[in-house]
């Protein structure tokens, strides 16, 4: 198994290039389920989760290149329609194929995902607003056995909960389902907008993109002919190179991000006292003179998103004064606190806020990646702490971050990939 090993505390500069969004990327490899014709896709994360996910489509029969970031699908010789506990339990966004199978074969069987380490996070709201459609589903033997063999049918779906696969699982089965569908309590995030104006752009009938209820007339059945798309840039990497640039107080410019879907995030460093310099496809950090405490909500998008609140504990550690950071959406997210306290921070942990007293100096440690983002703080706080720190289980940080070391070593940190 690998680890990183990294010297701090380390200043960083220049230049770094922000991939595109592994969370785009995840349910726009599944739409291609939907489509009969071979789909490219620029802009394709090379990271271990989309690797995943299309060895898994490859199972079901598609074939595929990937070479320089531009991913070529053709999914018309599918034949399979299981996707195996082998590949869902290493990634729950497998879980992403149920509704553009069934909404194309008329059944499928998927397993079911299983636990995580950020908290149970159930399936039952997919679950539900496939039965709304008239699909038939049962599990058995730990998998999910859907089936509509008169094809799905439009109908109200209100979602309980605002969940992100979830909106784009059913947003799928919907464009090809026979007649109407409406989604109320809908996610809104740039990935569940990217999704639904390449379904538009491939000739779906699909109203209120980017708001909280969207319609849409489905195909009857029909495959698509969808058009080429370019995936948007990964907000969460961004974030994180934000947060690389704060903790270090160094100045750092983003290229290739769009800054008006970080506006909750950019809210939260200029609180704490950073600027931001803004272009249209850049972004430029230039550090605190005194880094400030922070009151963090990880809420739904727009609002400040739950995949940046271990980095932001990582940063508030630096801050002068108490932070208060509150977990509002997953139960069990704040493993990476434990890890922290190794390098010295001062945590106190109750529910599901941490307090943050900031300022105490950090020094490097054994820590151990526990999730793909609390992964992440650790490196970005090791880049803060006095000595050397090593990161184990990084695989977690490999599922969703593009070549990691390499573009924080061009920035100029001390950091390196070794062996156990
Ligand atoms: C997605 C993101 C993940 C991010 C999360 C929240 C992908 C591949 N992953 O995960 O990085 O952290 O959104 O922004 O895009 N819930 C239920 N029942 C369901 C579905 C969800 O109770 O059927 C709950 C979850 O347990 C959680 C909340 O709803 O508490 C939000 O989860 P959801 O938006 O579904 O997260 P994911 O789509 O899995």
């Amino acid at each position: 198994m690998d680890y990183l090993q990294i010297q701090g505390p380390t200043k960083l500069s220049g230049t770094v290039t922000i991939s595109g969004a592994k969370n785009a990327a995840l349910p726009l490899i599944t739409l291609t389920l939907l489509a009969h014709n071979p789909v490219t896709l620029t802009n394709t994360p090379e990271v271990a989760d989309i690797k995943t996910l299309l060895k898994l489509l490859e199972n079901l029969g598609a074939t595929q290149t990937l070479e320089n970031h531009v991913l070529t699908l053709d999914t018309s010789s599918v034949h399979h329609t299981m996707a195996n506990y082998d590949i869902v339990k290493t990634m729950r966004a497998s879980i992403l194929v149920l509704g553009p199978l069934l909404a194309r074969f008329g059944h499928c069987e998927v397993s079911l995902p299983g636990g995580c380490a950020i908290g149970q996070r159930p399936i039952d709201l997919h679950l539900k607003a496939l039965e709304q459609m008239g699909a038939i589903i049962t599990i058995h033997a730990g998998y999910v056995h859907a089936s509509a063999p008169q094809g799905l049918q439009g109908s109200h779906i209100v979602f309980d909960k605002i969940t992100v696969t979830g909106t784009a699982n059913i947003v799928m089965a919907a464009a090809l389902a026979h007649g109407k569908t409406v989604l109320t309590n809908c996610a809104k995030e740039p990935e569940v907008v990217q999704l639904c104006e390449i379904l538009r752009d491939s000739g779906i009938d699909i109203q209120g993109i980017g708001s909280s209820e969207l319609t849409i007339i489905g195909t009857g059945g029909k495959t698509i002919d969808m058009v080429d798309f370019e995936i948007i840039p990964d907000r969460i990497e961004a974030g994180t190179y934000l947060c690389a640039a704060a903790i270090t107080n160094s100045t750092v410019t983003l290229e290739n991000v769009r800054h008006d879907h970080l506006n909750a995030v950019t809210a939260k460093l200029e609180q704490m006292g950073c600027r931001i310099d803004v272009t249209d496809t850049t972004m430029t950090l230039h550090p605190a003179k005194e880094l400030k405490h922070v009151h963090i909500i990880t809420q739904e998008y727009p609002a400040f998103p739950t995949d940046m609140q271990a980095q932001f504990l990582a940063l508030a550690i630096f801050a002068q004064g108490t932070s208060i950071i509150e977990e509002r959406l997953f139960e069990n997210r704040f493993m990476h606190v434990s890890e922290l306290q190794r390098l010295g921070a001062d945590i106190m942990l109750n529910g599901h806020t941490a307090t943050v007293s900031g300022g105490t100096p950090l020094f490097g440690a054994d820590v151990m990646a526990t999730d793909l983002r609390a992964s992440s703080a650790l490196v970005l706080a090791a880049m803060a702490s006095e000595g050397t720190t090593n990161v184990h289980r990084i695989y977690h940080l490999d599922r969703g971050y593009e070549n990691l070391e390499q573009k924080l070593r061009a920035l100029g940190a001390n950091i390196q990939r070794l062996k156990e």
